[in-house]
């Protein structure tokens, strides 16, 4: 059987990839036919048995908290344990009942990674990816606290961000723009520190999706819509993650996030090595609980329990929003109160009939419980807005099955000065790509022409823009939007500063179809403009896999058209990431901007880059290709047999993802990862490397694991330091970036080089800053499946420092274990 199927699927290999970009510009379906490969089934069919499921012990800081957690549950009854870690229809999207004779007001949890979604009065902030184009730790963990200072503001607990899953395997993947960067490194760095700040805030952050949640198609089960929820049609994809990749790409920003102490985890739709994420017990008690240490609590994704014993034994501890069954989100507004819950009742009688132990189901609530102390929310938490109740279409009044106490005013204000936080963090987001002829920073330009759909006003509402053509686009769509209380358009902030430079003229052509097909000449008065700046957009949302990697409405041929009559044409991009830029080599492109998802500002993050009141300092979190057929690792689409189990994804590129494939196999690219411009310039030198720690040995100390893994993996080995000299006019911040190459024993399939180090500093023009790199253990190190440790290569290790993956002005050899 095994030998038919493998002879019949070599043929088919890598059907439709050449296809996958062309045939989908602008919105057309795309179609991938992923080859089934028997031998990589035998090796990945099943995820390996990890029982029992480790309790928590509070270990590294939550020893005390935890112990008001066991006092806690030592006084419930075991309907009062089903109802704590089983979901309730509520005023807000996830909701936990209160157990008012202990006076725990039940937890309230919320979306999402951008802004507290479903409330009234909240900031719409930049995207993860606009933070992780940023490169800032500083603004990340700001970012961060003023999110959570918003959720506490509004009574919830839980804040459902942030995200590292998707990492970003593809371009295509509809959520990549909720996360940070293709890479673990960056992509750890934004969870440890967007995780601090919101639970320095009081509010507790939840890592998702967990993990291998790299593409939206086929991300749930199909269901006989005849048959119960048991009855599956067709699986969920399966992510098939070897061991080495999945440590040193998609579990490594979960590390940081348990290191950081994240209260939650939300385990994912889709499956792994053919469990699903939230009854596979080698991912959740295996990798998280026992290797990783996390000491908080694995909720559901909404909808993502299939089981009920099984996914507790497993590592679940709490399902969310609970009780949908069979029909997902649509079952949670029709359906009448009890709905039927893996979890609820069948905890009760699962515990009664002794097919699960009553200390599992403790330890369940300890874990949810234990972080709820150790952030002080028993003490002076603000009440849940009364204001969700009706703004929650999800779960609306007419479905609670039980009273939830709505107490405190309505309709708070949350946003603070949140709003003068969000225009730095958009700028500071933003990517300048090109910029020649010294067309950027503007020069008080007195006839100015600004042309595309993404220049001005959404006409139908700011949600959900997919649907229609105008608007600034300054967030995707699904549970990661935001609901925005206003909008600054780029439109907008350039009539006003225009206005102070006391210009002649802002003309402006909204129309993409009217400009692709116009002479722009004959558009123009006659006077010419001095610049021309076109805004394109590029959405994607939860539930949907992009389908191209072009940006929308027709933007290319947009910028052909106003570049082919005027020699000053600026490009900007609102866009959740990847975008192919056919015409950035255009002589009369003179400037591009990746402006990605910035937040309710918008308008003034940019404007504050075109002239020059901010110097660009974003860097690129992923690569730009020259072709969109230049990509591997593509989502899975178009399995069109129907076996239960056919949906399999095979991670088959293992570690070359972005620049790690396009580097291990010299692929020229148009922007390479790292990549971003300032309007200064910076120089590299006296480059200097200090073991930290005589006898390096090639593995850790095996010290007792605390939250993130082994300590002695964070412990500081080397120290590399580098001087940053400003050679220009302006002052600006430099991303100095550290890239390591592992000596040749590391094992086949390493990559010629991985990010392990950044920094971003401000430097005045002449003067020069040291910057310090401190290498750790697992930095240098590669996850070795035979002795399932993070191991140090012998030999000489190359250590890279520059302005991107491929700007590199200091390259030497450093042999680690000799020194
Ligand atoms: C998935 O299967 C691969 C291949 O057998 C194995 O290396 C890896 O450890 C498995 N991971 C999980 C979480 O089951
Ligand atoms: C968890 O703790 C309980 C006692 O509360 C104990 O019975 C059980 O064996 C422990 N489980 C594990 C996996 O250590
Ligand atoms: C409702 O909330 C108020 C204010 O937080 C509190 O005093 C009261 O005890 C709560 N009642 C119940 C039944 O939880
Ligand atoms: C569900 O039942 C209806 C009515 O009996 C039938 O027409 C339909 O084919 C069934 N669907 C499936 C997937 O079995
Ligand atoms: C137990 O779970 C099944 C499957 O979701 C559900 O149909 C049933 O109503 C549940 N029973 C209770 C008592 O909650
Ligand atoms: C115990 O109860 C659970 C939940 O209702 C059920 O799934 C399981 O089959 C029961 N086991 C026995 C042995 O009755
Ligand atoms: C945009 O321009 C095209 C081409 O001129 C025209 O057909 C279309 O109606 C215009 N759309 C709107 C909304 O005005
Ligand atoms: C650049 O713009 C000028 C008008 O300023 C135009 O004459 C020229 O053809 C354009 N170049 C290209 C390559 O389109
Ligand atoms: C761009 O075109 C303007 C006239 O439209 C001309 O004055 C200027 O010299 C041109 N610039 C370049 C760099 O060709
Ligand atoms: C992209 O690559 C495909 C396949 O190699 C090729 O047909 C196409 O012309 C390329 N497109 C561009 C813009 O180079
Ligand atoms: C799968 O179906 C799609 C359309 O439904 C078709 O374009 C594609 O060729 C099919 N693939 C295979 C391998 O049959
Ligand atoms: C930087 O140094 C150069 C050469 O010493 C000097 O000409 C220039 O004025 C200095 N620039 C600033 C901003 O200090």
């Amino acid at each position: 059987m095994a030998t038919l199927i493998s002879a019949l699927l070599a043929s088919s290999t890598l059907v439709g990839a050449q296809n996958y970009d062309a045939s989908s510009r602008n919105g057309a379906a795309f179609q991938y036919v992923q080859p089934l490969d028997t031998v990589i089934l035998d090796e990945y069919n099943s995820s390996p048995p990890v029982y029992p499921s480790p309790n928590a012990t509070g270990v590294g800081g939550w020893e005390e908290a935890l112990q008001k957690a066991k006092d806690f549950v030592a006084q419930l009854t075991v309907e009062e344990k089903a109802d704590m870690v089983s979901g309730q229809p509520g005023p807000c999207v996830g909701n936990t009942v209160a157990i008012p004779r202990l006076g725990f007001p039940g937890l309230c949890l919320h979306d999402g990674p951008l802004a507290l979604r479903v409330a009234d009065y909240t900031s719409t902030f930049s995207a993860g990816v606009s933070a992780g184009a940023s490169w800032d730790k500083a603004l990340m963990y700001e970012r961060g606290y003023a999110l959570g200072e918003e959720f506490r503001g509004k009574g919830a607990h839980v804040a459902l961000q942030p995200v590292a899953g998707p990492l970003g395997r593809s371009g295509y993947a509809g959520r990549n723009w909720e996360g940070a960067a293709a890479d673990p490194y960056l992509s750890g760095v934004f969870m440890s520190e967007t995780i601090k700040g919101t639970q320095d805030a009081g509010v507790q952050a939840c890592a998702k999706h967990f993990v291998g949640n790299e593409q939206e198609t086929m991300r749930n089960p199909v269901f006989d819509p005849n048959g119960t929820d048991t009855d599956i049609l067709t699986a969920a994809v399966s992510a098939n993650i070897d061991d080495r990749t999945m440590h040193e790409l998609y579990l490594w920003p979960f590390a940081d996030a348990a290191r950081a102490k994240v209260a939650s985890f939300m385990c994912a739709y889709q499956r792994v090595n053919g469990s699903h994420s939230c009854q596979n017990s080698a991912i959740l008690n295996g990798l998280l609980k026992t290797e990783l240490g996390f000491q908080g609590y694995v909720m559901s994704d909404w909808g993502g329990t299939h089981t009920g014993v099984a996914g507790i034994l497993a590592g679940e501890d709490l399902d969310m929003p609970g009780g949908l069954g069979q029909y997902g989100m649509a079952f949670a507004e029709n359906a009448d109160y009890p709905m039927p819950s893996f979890f609820g009742g069948n905890i009760t009688l699962a515990v009664n009939n002794g097919s699960l132990p009553e200390t599992r189901v403790d330890d369940m609530i300890i874990r949810i419980l234990t972080p709820y102390f150790a952030l002080g929310q028993d003490q002076d938490f603000p009440t849940v807005d009364p204001s969700s109740a009706e703004l929650n279409t999800f779960s609306p009044r007419s479905k609670w099955g039980r009273e939830f106490n709505l107490t405190g005013p309505s309709s708070r204000d949350v946003r603070g000065n949140h709003g003068s936080l969000i225009r730095k963090h958009g700028a500071a987001g933003t990517v300048l790509l090109k910029n020649v002829n010294g067309a950027l920073p503007l020069k008080a330009p007195k006839n100015i022409a600004v042309f595309g759909n993404d220049a001005a006003e959404p006409t139908q509402g700011q949600l959900n823009q997919q649907n229609y053509e105008f608007g600034n686009l300054i967030a995707g769509g699904g549970s990661g939007t935001g609901q925005l209380t206003y909008l600054i358009t780029p439109l907008r902030a350039i009539q006003e500063r225009a206005a102070q430079d006391n210009a002649k003229i802002v003309q402006y052509w909204l129309n993409n179809t009217l400009i692709a097909n116009a002479d722009v000449d004959a558009l123009l008065i006659p006077d010419r403009p001095e610049v021309c700046i076109v805004f394109l957009k590029s959405w994607a949302a939860e539930a949907e896999d992009r389908a191209t990697l072009h940006v929308d409405w027709d933007g290319d041929a947009v910028v052909e058209s106003v570049a082919s009559k005027c020699n000053n044409t600026v490009v900007v991009t609102h866009a959740a990431g990847i975008n192919l830029l056919p015409w950035a080599d255009h002589p009369n492109v003179t400037a591009i901007l990746a402006a990605h998802y910035p937040g309710e500002q918008s308008g003034y993050s940019l404007t504050d880059i075109l002239y020059g009141d901010v110097n660009p300092s974003g860097h690129l979190p992923y690569t730009i290709a020259l072709n969109g057929t230049d990509y591997n690792a593509l989502p899975t689409t178009a399995v069109n047999t129907t076996g239960v189990h056919d949906w399999q994804s095979w991670f088959h590129e293992k570690l070359e993802i972005d620049y790690r494939y396009f580097d291990a196999h010299n692929i020229s690219v148009r922007y390479e990862f790292g990549f971003g411009l300032s309007y200064t310039t910076f120089n590299f030198s006296n480059f200097n490397a200090e073991p930290l720690v005589s006898n390096i040995s090639a593995l850790p100390a095996p010290l007792p694991v605390q939250p993130g893994g082994n300590p002695d993996l964070w412990t500081a080995l080397y120290n590399v330091s580098v001087a940053v000299t400003n050679t220009g006019k302006v002052a600006g911040h430099a991303v100095p970036q550290l890239y390591l190459g592992l000596p040749q024993s590391a094992p086949e399939g390493t990559p010629p080089k991985q990010l392990r180090g950044f920094e971003k500093v401000y430097i005045e023009p002449n003067q020069t800053t040291t910057v310090s790199f401190l290498l750790t253990r697992k930095d240098l190190s590669f996850w070795d499946i035979f002795r399932q440790d993070w191991v140090v290569p012998e030999g000489a290790f190359t250590v890279h420092i520059g302005e991107s993956s491929r700007r590199l002005s200091v390259s030497e050899q450093v042999d680690v274990l000799g020194s």
